[in-house]
């Protein structure tokens, strides 16, 4: 089994901000399936037939009826020890921010407390229409298509789809802190998604140190400190050994 280089755990262990950015990765030994690779939950199901704006508007009660299922999958899901090492880390820092492409909510669940959720969240719902927004965990929806209380207009998952803008604001933060983070570690995304997967060059350009955590190599393997080999849960294992015995 591969070890954590000595390096590596000086530099996690020396951190003054550290920054923790997820994909489907480390979510998937709780049981959520990833997007890509094997068993990739866009392979029994095309994104761009249902996570679209066009999908949505052409078939909202399809487009539901597949959120309602990954609703329903999600919600017994608990996090796993990936999940709850990093929000016990959360307490050892001066700062230490989570940056997820998770809508599954379950660094919030394990309870991380600085979570940006760049892709939205699956237990959130909001308004077409008007402004209304609101946190939804009603697993299987009465009403589908749910609709909006305030203004009778569609209801639809706050949760970024395929052609469009990720939030502003939220950007904006995500862009900060992996600007000002002197480590930070990677896990479980194939870094493809833009702009996502160019947090850690920016990390890396503004002379952070990046580890990245993947059984699988990724475009940004050859640019990082470290690329490790290793599942999330097995990387969390060995990591705790390093901060807490
Ligand atoms: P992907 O499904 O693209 O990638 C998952 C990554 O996790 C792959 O690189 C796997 O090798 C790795 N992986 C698998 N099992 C792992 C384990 N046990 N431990 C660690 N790593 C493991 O997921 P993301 O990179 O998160 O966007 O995908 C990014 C975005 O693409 C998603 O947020 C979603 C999708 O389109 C939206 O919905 C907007
Ligand atoms: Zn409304």
């Amino acid at each position: 089994m591969k070890e954590i280089p000595e390096e590596a755990i000086k530099a996690i262990k020396e951190a003054n901000k550290l920054v923790v950015l997820t994909g489907a990765g480390i979510s998937a030994e709780s049981g959520v399936p990833t997007f890509r690779g094997k068993n990739g939950l866009w392979k029994r199901f095309r994104p761009e037939e249902l996570a679209t704006p066009t999908a949505f508007k052409k078939d909202p009660k399809l487009v539901w009826e597949w959120y309602n299922w990954r609703r329903g999958l999600i919600a017994p899901i608990e996090p796993n020890e990936a999940h709850r090492l990093i929000a016990e880390m959360e307490k050892l820092y001066p700062e230490f921010i989570v940056i997820t492409q998770n809508i599954d909510g379950l660094h919030k669940k394990a309870g991380s407390k600085k979570v940006i959720e760049l892709h939205g969240n699956i237990w959130r719902v909001k308004c077409t229409k008007c402004k209304f927004k609101e946190e939804n965990r009603q697993v299987p929806l009465k009403e589908l298509p749910p609709k909006c209380p305030k203004c009778q207009s569609l209801l639809r998952p706050d949760v970024v789809w395929f052609g469009e803008p990720l939030d502003k604001e939220v950007l904006e933060e995500a862009i900060f802190h992996s600007e000002t983070c002197d480590l930070m570690l990677v896990i479980g995304t194939s870094a493809v998604v833009q702009p996502a997967a160019s947090l850690p060059l920016i990390a890396k350009n503004k002379g952070a140190k990046v580890i990245e955590v993947n059984p699988e190599i990724t475009p940004i393997s050859a640019i990082v400190d470290w690329s490790l080999r290793l599942k999330a849960v097995e990387f969390a294992q060995k990591l705790r050994e390093h901060l807490f015995s």
